[in-house]
């Protein structure tokens, strides 16, 4: 990608939410204070090689106590929308009983000061953080974690209804299910392969039954608009051969079938109901598929996909490296027409059934960190975003109703089994001081929002 014209900005249409996202594990820090319980990624951060650089969110970005100062770096981008996540620990220290009060404390001051700044709070209930007490009891394997989480998600909808705009029940259930509990790169760390697929059933009836405990809650002033926050990935196969078509099209069925079939269309891809029929039971399907009022969209990039080279393999398919793109940090291929594409897509296969589309994470990995004039010219993130909201305003004028897009991420956080070694903030966070240094592209972000024709908050 060539510069971007600094006067040329992409332009979405009126009303246009932007906003930043972060998550509570990510960017809270205060690992052990006011009463939080253990989560499940304090006791995966905790052992050894488990994470890339050694570190954990123990710290992170000190968010719980600088919350005022990352508020007032929002208001300052001209946002309209803050994506957070409620850390179940901190409500519930042991997944269940009495809510802890300083938790939702934490909360109801995080709330009211975003508001302050102009910023509509759009929280996720779970992005990750387990308490550590119900993983001990089975975790996503265990379907009594989901009647656990129905208890959560009342007990916050209750207190904070009154002031968050959107709600996401669970962060990226594919990640959760795959990264957590098939391959172990996340916590709870377990290596189950296909084993694992009862988690991303758990997860699912996890998001439709907070989504009916969130419309239960009876006050007159709630706003309920429920979401989720969906990964998907455009699968390309590695050759014609049938048998890396096969394999790609069993993973897209995986990553992204599984989960959004369930969702819009209240099945599951006929090719995967034979390895999940055991544990879905009468009433499962009609549970999960709960109006969306908004369908949660985290895009990053394409997966080429093959069968596997090794006869030995304990995968029928693996990951191959997609050539051709510029890459980020993170090795991710930048792909943005891919991001339209996948938005035309959606609505051309579930039509009617496809709610309004937020675009609910997106962002990039580019370590540049501050030059001797204190500088953090991240010109990469820049082109980054220009593209990328230029593909989501190409898939509007296509046709495609899409209503906001949230920008991973506001500060550079705990990036989950790579520590600290991937910065996807528009502010640089030296992560030993605390320090926060608005970067180019937050400059860049800020001046692309006040561009817009129209209020966009
Ligand atoms: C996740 C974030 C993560 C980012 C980059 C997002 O979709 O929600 O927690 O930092 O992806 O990996």
């Amino acid at each position: 990608m060539g510069e971007t014209d600094p006067t040329h900005f992409p332009i979405l249409p009126a009303g246009f939410r932007f906003g930043t996202a972060t998550a509570a594990y990510q960017v809270e820090g205060a690992a052990r204070v006011d009463g939080k319980g253990q989560s499940i990624w304090d006791t995966f951060t905790a052992r050894t090689g488990s994470i890339l650089d050694g570190s954990s969110g123990e710290q992170a970005c000190d968010h719980y106590h600088r919350y005022t100062e990352d508020a007032a770096l929002m208001q300052g981008l001209g946002t309209g929308g803050y994506r957070f996540s409620i850390s179940w620990p901190r409500i519930q220290p042991n997944g269940s009983g009495r809510a802890n009060p300083k938790g939702l404390d934490f909360y109801d001051r995080l709330i009211d000061e975003v508001l302050a700044r102009g910023q509509q709070p759009m929280a996720t209930l779970y992005h990750w953080d387990l308490p550590q007490s119900l993983e001990d009891d089975g975790g996503w394997l265990n379907r009594t974690t989901i009647d656990r989480f129905a208890e959560y998600a009342a007990i916050v909808g209750e207190r904070f209804a009154d002031r968050v705009e959107h709600w996401v029940p669970v962060d990226q259930p594919n990640v959760v299910t795959l990264m957590g509990y098939s391959i172990g790169m996340h916590a709870p760390g377990r290596a189950m392969l296909f084993d694992a697929l009862p988690v991303a059933h758990h997860l699912l009836l996890a998001h439709g039954r907070a989504a009916i405990a969130l419309r239960s809650i009876g006050s007159a002033d709630a706003l309920i608009s429920v979401g989720c926050a969906n990964n998907h990935a455009p699968m390309m196969a590695a050759s014609r051969h049938a048998a890396d078509i096969g394999a790609t099209k069993l993973f897209d069925a995986l990553w992204n079938g599984l989960f959004q079939e369930p969702m819009l269309l209240g099945h599951y891809p006929a090719d995967l109901m034979p390895m999940l029929q055991d544990v879905v039971q009468d009433g499962d399907l009609a549970t999960i598929r709960q109006p969306l009022d908004f369908y949660g969209l985290n895009y990053y990039s394409p997966m080429k996909v093959g069968a596997p080279e090794d006869d030995h393999a304990v995968m029928p398919f693996e990951l191959r490296e997609l050539e051709g793109y510029e890459r980020t940090d993170s090795d991710w291929p930048v792909v943005p027409d891919a991001l339209r594409g996948w938005l035309e897509g959606m609505r051309r296969a579930y039509r009617a059934a496809l709610p309004p589309i937020i675009v609910t994470a997106s962002g990039c990995a580019y370590g540049t960190v501050p030059d001797a004039d204190g500088v953090v010219d991240d010109q990469p993130r820049i082109d980054y975003l220009d593209a990328h909201l230029r593909a989501v305003a190409q898939a509007i004028a296509a046709g495609v109703d899409v209503r906001g897009y949230y920008v991973t991420s506001l500060l550079d956080t705990f990036e989950w089994s790579e520590g600290y070694t991937q910065r996807f903030g528009l502010v640089h966070v030296d992560h030993a001081t605390q320090r926060r240094t608005p970067k180019r592209s937050y400059e860049w972000f800020a001046a692309m929002v006040a561009a817009q024709p129209a209020a966009s908050g």
